[in-house]
């Protein structure tokens, strides 16, 4: 069996958590080394026993560190960028975080990057595609047992200390993070694009930051078995102190309306400091409804004449983290397309357009205003061309 040899940049959190995925479903990897000024994944490697290889000063210096099988990117939204721009030039597979880039801008230069040139493959970490239940989800809509799909109504509500973890974090300051939305469920509207088959033709939005605000700041900062609240989670790089009064320039809850090029129309809900945590997503069609609970990752099925029960779906691998297995599903998803050539569940092309659906809907937020999107595509498609 191969051993991967990895080089990392940005070795944070999140590519710990993906590297001991990827050693719990049998991958052989040594991380060879790692660029990055001061890893935030090293405690949760350090107690797994994995090592972080050589630490880089440098782009050249991880560099002449290679040939690697797998470069992996973990760093802040602001820098991928960058990082992919260097990644592909070492000549292997790249594994990059989402969302793939942060604005408007640097989508339409990635787009006519690929487009331009020949680069290694680019596999992107919106984790959900490889979810058993999102593909139960992607297939059921595909088989026609909704019929033709009218509306969904989808959310995401965050625990208090996940929120207080976004408004300390590099995540709350637009220039590092993008938006709440972006970083948060660019998953989530990725997924509503594979189901709609169509893209977003106009979007509406209202949010705002009335959680972690100063004026809320003296709240109760304990919960009601003793523990404190609102700093539990590490801040990481660049970390504020205090979640309620930071820098933080994105929302805190926001609200979002697109209709497709189809005419589905979806509605999404999402706040990050709430006593009854949910992801869900309710599929209204023509024939069938679907509820998708993420966070007890049970779907639920009927038929829209159907008088009996409705079919229910346990999908198990509950985490607290509430990825629920979805990383141990991505890592297999990985290793099957680098050692059998098969598939990824999503190219890059379909992570420019989720970030780009929620970039929308935030201009549609920041502008007050319904967004035509048809713009967008447009710009989108020249440069995916290669005419932008
Ligand atoms: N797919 C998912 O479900 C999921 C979950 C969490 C995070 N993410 C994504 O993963 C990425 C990392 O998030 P995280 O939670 O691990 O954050 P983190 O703060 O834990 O890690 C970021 C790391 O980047 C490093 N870094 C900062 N500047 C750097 C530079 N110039 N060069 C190299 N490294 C640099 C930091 O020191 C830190 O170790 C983000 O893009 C985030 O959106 C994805």
């Amino acid at each position: 069996m191969k051993t991967y040899r990895i080089g990392v940049i940005g070795l944070g959190q999140r590519i710990a958590h993906v590297l001991l995925a990827m050693r719990d479903e049998g991958w052989r990897f040594e991380v060879a080394a790692h660029l990055d000024p001061a890893p935030v994944g090293q405690p949760i490697l350090a107690e797994a026993g994995v090592g972080m290889g050589i630490a880089c000063g440098s782009e050249s210096d991880l560099a002449a560190k290679g040939p690697f099988d797998l470069v992996m990117i973990g760093s802040p939204n602001h820098l991928h960028l960058r990082h992919l721009d260097f990644a592909l030039t070492l000549g292997c597979p790249v594994f990059t975080e989402k969302p793939i880039v942060r604005t408007e801008a640097e989508s339409f230069e990635l787009a006519a990057k690929l487009a331009r040139t020949e680069t290694p493959p680019v596999f992107v970490g919106l984790v959900m595609r490889s979810m058993p239940i999102v593909r139960e989800v992607i297939r059921r809509v595909d088989e026609g047992q909704l019929g033709r799909l009218v509306s969904i109504d989808a959310t995401e509500h965050l625990h208090p200390e996940h929120g207080a973890y976004l408004a300390r974090n590099w995540r709350r300051r637009k220039d590092w993070g993008g938006s709440y939305l972006l970083d948060k469920v660019c998953h989530d509207f990725d997924i509503f694009n594979r189901l709609a088959g169509a893209r977003p033709a106009r979007v509406a939005s209202f949010g705002g930051r009335s959680i972690f605000t100063p004026e809320e700041a003296g709240r109760s900062r304990t919960y009601d078995d003793g523990r404190a609240a609102y700093a539990g989670y590490d801040a990481g790089w660049a970390g504020a102190n205090d979640a309620f009064h930071s820098d933080m320039d994105v929302t805190d809850h926001q609200t979002a309306m697109v209709e497709y090029g189809n005419g589905l129309r979806l509605s999404f809900h999402a706040n990050s400091h709430v006593a009854l945590q949910e992801r869900r997503w309710y599929l209204a069609g023509t024939q069938g409804t679907l509820v998708a609970d993420l966070v007890r990752n049970r779907l639920t099925f009927r038929r829209t004449l159907a008088t009996g029960r409705p079919e229910k779906m346990e999908f198990g691998h509950l985490t607290a983290d509430n990825h629920n297995g979805a990383d141990q599903a991505m890592a297999r998803d990985l290793k099957a397309t680098l050692e059998t050539g098969a598939p990824f569940p999503v190219t890059p092309a379909d992570s420019l357009l989720a970030g780009l659906t929620v970039m929308a809907i935030d201009r549609a937020m920041d502008e007050g205003r319904v967004v035509d999107c048809a713009p967008l595509w447009a710009a989108y498609d020249a440069a995916a061309s290669g005419n932008g």
